[in-house]
């Protein structure tokens, strides 16, 4: 068969630029090594840890968040096999979904490995060992990352887990260790603590969430202490021992001094993701690899003029939302259209109770750029909306520039800070002023209100504090 363009992994990366392709219609084909498609996100990443997270939030506002409302109920009883099947169903449901996409753009797909045996020949290895090649005019690798290890520590998905195993355990851990105070720990944390296990968080810096705005990371740390969460932060795992049923961890102080030994049933390793590359035969045809990353210039090439890269496997935030966009772009570039991805404006959001979500520009970003800034800040005590939901944990920070007021940045912590933060970010794709989004009628009473209030403290006129 020959293509105009091969993807090689069917992640949000892939199967998004399978399908813009297919539609600019180019003659499209997807290689996938799973049996399924979707990638990390699908099968074992943002979607199953959102039904947890979702699952577990329910069991615990039915557990302890009921009785003052005046909702009298039974103690509740985890089923978590049933937990665990809507876990599946929803991932399940999710991959179908990108299957029947991916026909219904007309988009062939391989199921098996895809390497790059020269510029234009793709052989796919498939699991019975047979092989095919594809010839095809563009190459796209979309093959994402996968865990980092931790040196010294072997991961066994029983005892020892990353996140897929997290998402895996068939009961509720007494003691999770949990080895890295970020997006994955804070999250993975979060569900098991709800259903019930007590959980410390070994952190080797000394702060949680690295990158998002301090403010933002010390509130939420205040609330998830508050939770029942243990933090052990500028701290290191020298050493994981598994016995027949549970782990001895040693933890050390960062900067060196003495060990402790704490008691885990399950070790949670989530100290980021490392690009995954294995098997595409990338040094044989000369693509450059820059610390495990795929390098590319602005228009997604490789250094092989004919290979593209996108998402996990290249520069930029683990998310996936960026990799669709990569794909959408790097589709419409090689159909010769003008594709493009504003890296400034890309949300982050980390799905706990309460949410966090961040955009653009920090206060620690601005002034280490040196760029005089303005903000406005508003919490939700004092949102009527917020109150009536009891969800008054939290505020919305704008940073917007001192000279233009061109907003720079949004930081929010709460209820629904993942929803709230996109009319801030299509503010800042227009190079929208604080002004704008304050003068933007807001319906009450509704968390938003929030944001605008945040917009109108730039100037210090909010009306609600
Ligand atoms: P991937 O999704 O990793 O897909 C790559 C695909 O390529 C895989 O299916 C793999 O099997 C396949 N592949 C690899 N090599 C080959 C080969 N040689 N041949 C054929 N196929 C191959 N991001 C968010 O934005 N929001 C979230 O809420 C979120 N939650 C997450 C939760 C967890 C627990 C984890 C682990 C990650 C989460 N992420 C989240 C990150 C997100 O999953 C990734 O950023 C995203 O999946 C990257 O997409 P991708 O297309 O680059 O790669
Ligand atoms: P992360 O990069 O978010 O956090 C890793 C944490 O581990 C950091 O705080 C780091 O300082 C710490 N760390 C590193 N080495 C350590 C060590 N030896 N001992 C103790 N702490 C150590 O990585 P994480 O949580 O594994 O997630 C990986 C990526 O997956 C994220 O960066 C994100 O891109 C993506 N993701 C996104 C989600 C979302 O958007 N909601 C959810 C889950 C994952």
């Amino acid at each position: 068969m020959s293509y105009d363009l091969v993807i090689i992994g069917s992640g949000p990366g892939g199967y998004v630029c399978a399908i813009r392709a297919a539609q600019l219609g180019l003659k499209t084909a997807i290689v996938e090594k799973r049996s399924t498609f979707g990638g990390t996100c699908l099968n074992i990443g943002c979607i199953p840890s959102k039904a947890m997270l979702h699952a577990s939030e329910m069991f615990e506002v039915a557990g302890h968040g009921f009785e003052a409302l005046g909702i009298k109920v039974e103690v509740p009883k985890l089923n978590l096999p049933v937990m665990m099947k809507h876990k599946q169903d929803t991932v399940d449901a999710n991959v179908q979904g990108v299957a029947f996409l991916l026909k219904k753009n007309k988009v062939d797909s391989y199921i098996g490995t895809g390497t790059i045996a020269s510029v234009g020949k793709v052989l796919v290895t498939k699991a019975d060992g047979s092989t095919e090649t594809i010839e095809t005019k563009n190459i796209v690798i979309a093959t994402g990352s996968d865990s980092a290890p931790l040196p010294g520590v072997t991961v066994d998905e029983k005892t020892v887990v990353t996140s897929t195993g997290a998402l895996e355990l068939s009961k509720v851990p007494g003691k999770l260790l949990v080895i890295g105070a970020g997006v994955i720990g804070l999250e993975l944390g979060s569900v098991w603590k709800r259903l019930g296990a007590e959980v410390t968080v070994v952190e080797y810096l000394d702060r949680i969430l690295p990158g998002m705005d301090n403010e933002v990371a010390k509130q939420f740390q205040r609330i998830l202490t508050k939770q029942g969460f243990n933090f052990l932060l500028g701290s290191k795992v020298t050493k994981v021992e598994t016995g027949k049923k549970a782990a001895k961890v040693t933890v050390e102080p960062a900067a060196g001094g003495e060990a402790q030994t704490l008691d885990a049933d399950i070790v949670l390793v989530a100290i980021g993701r490392r690009p995954y590359t294995e098997g595409l035969g990338l040094e044989a045809v000369g693509v450059t690899l820059e610390r495990g990353r795929v390098v590319i210039n602005d228009h997604f090439q490789s250094t092989v003029p004919g290979i593209y890269a996108i998402g996990d496997v290249v520069r930029g935030p683990m998310l996936a939302h960026k990799a669709e966009d990569e794909g959408v772009a790097v589709a419409e570039l090689i159909a010769g259209h003008a594709g493009h991805v504003n890296y400034g404006v890309i949300p982050g959001v980390v799905y706990t109770e309460p949410e966090i979500a961040t955009l653009g520009q920090t206060e620690e970003d601005l002034k280490a750029a040196g760029i005089a800034y303005t903000i406005g800040k508003f919490p939700f005590t004092a949102n009527g909306r917020a109150r009536a939901m009891q969800a008054t944990d939290g505020f919305v920070k704008i940073l917007a520039d001192a000279t233009t007021d061109r907003v720079l940045g949004c930081h929010i912590i709460g209820k629904g800070a993942g929803d709230l933060i996109h009319e801030v970010a299509v503010l800042m794709e227009f190079g929208g002023s604080s002004e704008d989004l304050a003068r933007t009628c807001h319906a009450h009473p509704t968390m938003s209100e929030a944001v605008k209030e945040a917009a109108m403290g730039v100037e210090k006129r909010s009306i609600h504090i």
